[in-house]
């Protein structure tokens, strides 16, 4: 298993590139299925889960090509409607596949995801949205099978504005007879960027960054070229980095609107952050002032994955901070780690109190999940001495070569 080996102290500096959003990528190959004509898809970064999403867009029987950050989809033949079970309990927002297979075949049958790290991650809102077409679900053994003999379109009120639900409603409804209309949907960026997406193949999706989305079925489409938005929490981790080292970093492509929550927080802790065009400047305080109050909420509220980030930076401030989770259950696996490196953190529930030390000082870690993994690499980056963070899988999944962008803004930072 491999590890990364940090020796802290350094203040980052330097420019790093965000590349596209993990989180765009994956509905957009899955919303490749709509189609039969290529999709070229522009800035698709190089991560575990982008290949095992490729790995089941080969499965079903089409075929994907990568260059460089270029994905080349050639969605012409899908060959079963099944998504084998050995892809969705890898990566459970495989889910998605769901509405996109039905949109193709009128069909589509997945084993149940199940939890994760971060929690249960329930499914009864894609499934109550996708019945609301008119397809038929039936839940047998562990599988889910859903059938469209001839889906069409309704009117969906989301009890949650959950990201997955909203996609895969938005998906399957392209195939629908007439109108979706989509209330209280997520307003995510991600979902922006799948409606442009489908837009730009030939569908009509409007609403996104709304919590209206309306859908018109069943209209033609085409192939397109398509640059996926930058990864606001790559943005917001690398902004983190250089907040918590007390350097000074240009963070390059970036959406500032879509990290606002972020860098309203990082404000709060003394960072000086400027927006330069496309990139955003951030110049980090030796010792980061505490945040009050903060509270994961769906966009635009502050992001549940920035959350451990933000706690590895707290962690170090000069009083006392509130984190609280209100997104999963399950998503403090990063403070008993923090503790080990000398971090003063309490939990009741989902509120984290957070009293600031002086300084951490590096050990051997275990990292549990994806952004509780980059919190341990942010928390080793400042301090004493080396930290090991174990599991660097679980960090891949969602930042290419963190090891070598970290490294190249001065950071001693090596994957052993
Ligand atoms: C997406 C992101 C993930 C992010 C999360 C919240 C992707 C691939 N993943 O996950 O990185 O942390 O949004 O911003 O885009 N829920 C239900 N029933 C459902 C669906 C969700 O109760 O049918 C609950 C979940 O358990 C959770 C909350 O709703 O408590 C939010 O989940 P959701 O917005 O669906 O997150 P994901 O789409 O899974």
């Amino acid at each position: 298993m491999a590890k990364f080996m940090i020796t802290g102290g350094k203040k980052l500096e330097g420019s790093v590139r965000v590349t596209g959003a993990k989180n765009s990528v994956l509905p957009i190959l899955a919303a490749a299925l709509l189609t039969t004509k290529e999709i070229v898809l522009k800035d698709c970064p190089d991560l575990a889960d982008i290949e095992k999403v490729i790995g089941i867009l080969r499965a079903v029987g089409s075929k994907v090509k990568r260059e460089g950050s270029t994905l080349i989809v050639d969605p012409s033949t899908i060959t079963t409607w099944v998504i084998p079970d050995k892809f969705v309990k890898e990566i459970r927002s495989s889910i998605i596949f769901l509405g996109a297979m039905i949109a193709r075949l009128g069909k589509a049958k997945v084993t149940y995801p199940g939890g994760c790290e971060i929690g249960q991650r329930p499914i009864n809102l894609h499934l109550e949205g996708l019945k609301k077409l008119g397809i038929e679900v039936n839940d047998s053994y562990g599988y889910i099978e859903c059938y469209a003999p001839a889906p069409m379109g309704a009117e969906i009120h989301l009890d949650y504005p959950s990201v997955g639900a909203t996609e895969n409603i938005i998906l399957a409804a392209t195939a629908a007879h007439g109108y979706t209309i989509i209330r209280n949907a997520a307003k995510e960026p991600e979902i922006g960027d799948l409606q442009n997406f489908i837009n730009a193949i030939g569908g009509k999706v409007c609403g996104a960054g709304t919590s209206t989305i309306i859908v018109e079925g069943k209209r033609p489409m085409r192939g397109a070229t398509h640059t996926i938005i930058p990864d606001r929490i790559v943005a917001g981790t690398y902004l983190t980095a250089a907040a918590i080292t007390g350097g000074e970093v240009l963070i390059e492509n970036v959406i500032l609107d879509h990290i606002y929550p972020v860098v309203a927080k990082l404000r709060e802790s003394g960072a000086i952050i400027k927006s330069v065009g496309s990139a955003v400047l951030i110049k980090g305080r030796d010792r980061p002032l505490p945040i009050y109050h903060t509270t994961t909420l769906p966009y635009p509220g502050f992001p549940t994955d920035m959350q451990a980030p933000l706690m590895s930076l707290l962690s170090v401030s000069s009083g006392t901070s509130v984190m609280v989770e209100t997104i999963f259950e399950n998503r403090f696996k990063h403070v008993p780690e923090l503790i080990r490196m000398g971090a003063n953190i309490r939990i009741d529930g989902k509120t984290a109190v957070v009293q600031g030390v002086d300084s951490l000082r590096g050990t051997t870690v275990t990292s549990h999940d994806l952004r509780g993994g980059a919190a341990l690499v942010l928390a080793g980056l400042r301090a004493e001495g080396q930290t090991i963070v174990e599991n660097t899988y679980h960090i891949e999944r969602g930042y290419e070569c963190l090891e070598c962008k970290l490294r190249s803004l001065g950071a001693e930072i090596e994957k052993i």
